[in-house]
């Protein structure tokens, strides 16, 4: 199973933008997570398309866009032509869910959905064959920091179980409190895809902390 790392650039000093993103590529991060929050679908706000474009910018970095916003299709074709890669989106924030799925496709982006811990896998189950990618919240979103839910690894289990079953090939990404003492659980329970904000950019150390992230991640428990 291949092993993606994608530091969130909400714990990055965006004054170093540049030098951020370099430790963490050379460290070998595999994508570049920006949290887009709005002050209502979160109690919080960050940033949005300027940002996706200043890293775009920097290179050709996939770049893997999470949106904790109401209303995310007002912001498929803007983050497209941003140079977004994945575009991830939370099923209570919206209501036509399956035709936006199709839209970030269209696009040309990988269209994901995200679950919060108190939201059921159901939410997604219709719409599987329009998921590239499943987002496992493992923190109430909103700050970056908080530390890692032991309930997200059952409900890992059960999205890859899902994926399995219905022979779908969706990234399984987590998000929330990953570190070295909690990725491996989450990669054994199926996990393939791995955001860190703290962990990486909360170090003197990216590049290093992506190396740990990546050696604990398949190291035996
Ligand atoms: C939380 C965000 C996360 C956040 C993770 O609402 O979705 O992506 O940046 O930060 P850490 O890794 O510090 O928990
Ligand atoms: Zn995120």
């Amino acid at each position: 199973m291949t092993v993606r790392i994608s530091p969130s650039m909400l714990s990055a000093d965006l004054g170093r933008l540049r030098a951020e993103v370099e430790a963490a590529v050379a460290g070998g991060a595999d994508w570049l997570h920006v949290d887009v929050m709005d002050g209502h679908f979160v109690p919080n706000l960050t940033f949005g398309a300027p940002l996706i474009r200043a890293l775009r910018r920097l290179g050709d970095y996939p770049i893997d866009v999470h949106l904790m916003v109401e209303r995310p299709e007002h912001y498929i074709d803007e983050y497209a032509a941003a140079g977004a890669n994945v575009f991830t989106f939370h099923p209570e924030a919206t209501v036509h869910v399956q035709r936006h799925l199709a839209a970030v496709r269209e696009r040309g982006m990988l269209a994901g959905l995200a679950l919060n811990p108190g939201t059921p896998l159901s939410l997604i189950e219709e719409v599987v064959d329009d998921l590239d990618l499943v987002l496992v919240m493992s923190v109430n979103p909103g700050y970056g920091g908080q530390s890692y839910l032991p309930a997200a690894t059952a409900k890992i289990a059960r999205v890859r179980a899902l994926l399995d079953r219905t022979a779908s090939r969706a990234v399984l990404e987590v998000d929330g409190g990953i570190t070295t003492a909690t990725i491996g659980a989450a990669h054994r329970a199926g996990a393939d895809a791995f955001v860190a904000g703290t962990a990486v950019f909360g170090t003197a150390d990216p590049a290093g902390a992506v190396r740990d992230l990546r050696a604990a991640c398949t190291a035996r428990a």
